[in-house]
Formats: C-alpha cells, structure tokens, sequence
C-alpha cells in the first residue's frame, strides 16, 4: 500500500491532497473544512483561485490544527518580480490567515523575469521562515534542471495522469529529489471512463477514480491532488490510498500514455514541454 506520507529530502508531505481550483466563495470554505474533517492534511490552492480567504476560514474552522495540514499556494507570474513577490506573499499569508506556508510555487514559468530572481525572493521568503519550502509549477525538464541549480526547489506541480507520460520531468525531479505534485489526476474527469481502469477497478471492488490514484500514489516521490466537489467524492478519493496495484495492472495502466492528452496548455504561458 502506498504510505500517506512522502519523505521528501527530511520533509514529511501527506501525498494525497485536496485540490481547489474552481473552488470558490462558500464551496471553498465548507470544501476545506469538511476535506480536512474527512482526513485530508494537504491543501493546494493558488492566488489566482481566488479563494485563499475562504480556504483560510475552512482551515479554521475544520478544528484541524494548523501544524496537521500541509498548506501550498502559488504567486501569479504577474508577481515573478522579487519586489512584487514578497508584497503578493505577504498579500497572500493576510488572505489565508496563516504565520507561514508550507509551500509557495512560481505557478507558471515567467517569461521575461529572470528565474534566478524569482528563485532568489522565494528563497529569502524560505529564509526568513515565511515559507517553508519553495517551488515551481508548469517547468519542462531543463528548466526545472536548471530551478534546481539555483534554489532548493522542494515540487515541481505539473499536470500528471495515465493519460500523460512525465518521463522526463519525472527524471528530473529524481536527480534532485524533487517531489512531482501530480496535477489534474483525472484528466479533469476524462480518464474515469476508461475501460482499462474500469477493468482494474472491477477487480479491487473500487472506482476508476481510486485507481487513476493508487496508479500515481505507487510512483516515488509523487503526490496527487484531486478536485472533487462533493463529499462522498472527496471520501472516495482520499480511500485510494488504502488501495494497491499488482506490477501487472500498474503497466496495463501505464500503457495508456500512448493517448497524451494534456488538458492544461493555455497559449501565451505554456512552456515548450517535453
Ligand atoms: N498548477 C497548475 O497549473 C494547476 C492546473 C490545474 C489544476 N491544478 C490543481 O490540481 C487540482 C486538481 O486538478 P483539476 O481540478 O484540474 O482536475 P482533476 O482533479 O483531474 O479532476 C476533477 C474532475 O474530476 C471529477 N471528480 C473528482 N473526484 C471524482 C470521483 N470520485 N468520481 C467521479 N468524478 C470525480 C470532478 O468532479 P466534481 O468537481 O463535480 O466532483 C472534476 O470534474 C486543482 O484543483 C488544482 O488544485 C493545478
């Protein structure tokens, strides 16, 4: 069975965590509250989700203590700059109610801000105990090889699925010990149809969904963090981590690369991927 928990460099992170895009106002609020009631200890959220307050207030108001969940959120490019990162940082811990952030990511590559500057502020952050550990977000292969030689890049949080070989980046992430945060683990819904899965789930008496999970969970260093927004789902998916593939289902599983589809490949701020 997969352990919950990732050791990362020293550092333990709950690898299954909740995720909250399109989340917003109350949906974020009690989303947050009843995952984290649920046993979810890992949240990912983002400044441009729009809901750092409300994921703030469910946090809160889960009675979870603040130092059980692992909190991620990520600066907007249009804060790559160090003076615009600090300030939209300190924007952000006001926002989520919070003294410090288990993780900060640059969410997409900045184009025309040096990375060593925005590497150089999140690690000044990471200094002065603002933030705990600091990473990136959409980095191909080479430029997260080239993040990694600059800072201590803790994630590299990309789009990951069966649907989607990350081979390289995963290559990438081992070199340095960089934990891949899986993102978009359905292929924002369109992997749970899939008979293969159907197939493996049938056999476990579980849902593609546990199995879409439990595929990624297996692989070192990797984390997932799906969205779901009603409760049971979330319960669903937080269960995947009772649930263990033989060798045989995680290659029949892996197998569906060949379909590569990527969902997240917005023009004007995807990279050149691998
Ligand atoms: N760094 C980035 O650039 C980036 C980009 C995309 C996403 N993310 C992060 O990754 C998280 C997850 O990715 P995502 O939201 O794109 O997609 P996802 O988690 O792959 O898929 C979410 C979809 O799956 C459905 N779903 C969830 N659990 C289910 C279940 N047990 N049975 C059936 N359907 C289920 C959800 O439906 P309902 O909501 O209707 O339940 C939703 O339509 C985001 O919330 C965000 O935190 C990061």
């Amino acid at each position: 069975m997969p352990s919950p928990i990732l050791d990362v460099r020293g550092v333990s992170v709950p690898r299954l965590g909740f995720g909250t895009w399109q989340v917003t106002g109350r949906a974020a609020r009690e989303g947050v509250r009843d995952a984290l009631q649920l046993g979810y200890r890992h949240i990912d959220t983002a400044k441009m989700y729009a809901n750092e307050v409300q994921v703030g207030e469910g946090l809160r108001e889960s009675g979870v203590p603040r130092e059980e969940v692992w909190l991620t959120t990520k600066v907007w490019i249009d804060a790559a700059r160090a003076s615009d990162l600090r300030r939209s940082a300190e924007q952000q811990l006001t926002d989520l109610g919070v003294d410090r952030l288990d993780l900060l990511l640059l969410h997409w590559p900045a184009p025309g801000v040096p990375l060593a500057e925005t590497l150089g502020a999140l690690a000044g952050l990471r200094e002065e105990g603002l933030i705990r550990e600091l990473g990136v977000s959409n980095f191909p292969s080479a430029l997260l090889r080239e993040a990694a030689a600059l800072a201590p890049v803790f994630t590299n949080q990309v789009e990951y699925h069966a649907y989607l070989a990350q081979d390289a980046v995963l290559a990438a992430c081992h070199e340095s010990s960089v934990m891949l945060t899986a993102y978009s683990p359905f292929a924002r819904g369109r992997l749970l149809d899939d008979p293969v899965l159907g197939d493996v789930a049938a056999a476990h008496d579980a849902t593609p969904g546990q199995v879409a999970l439990a595929w990624l969970l297996a692989q070192e260093l990797v984390a997932a963090i799906p969205k779901a927004s009603s409760n049971e789902r979330r319960a669903e998916n937080l269960a995947a981590l009772e649930l263990e593939l033989s060798p045989e289902e995680h290659d029949r599983i892996g197998a569906l690369r060949s379909r590569g589809i990527r969902t997240a490949d917005p023009s004007g701020l995807a990279p050149t991927w691998d």
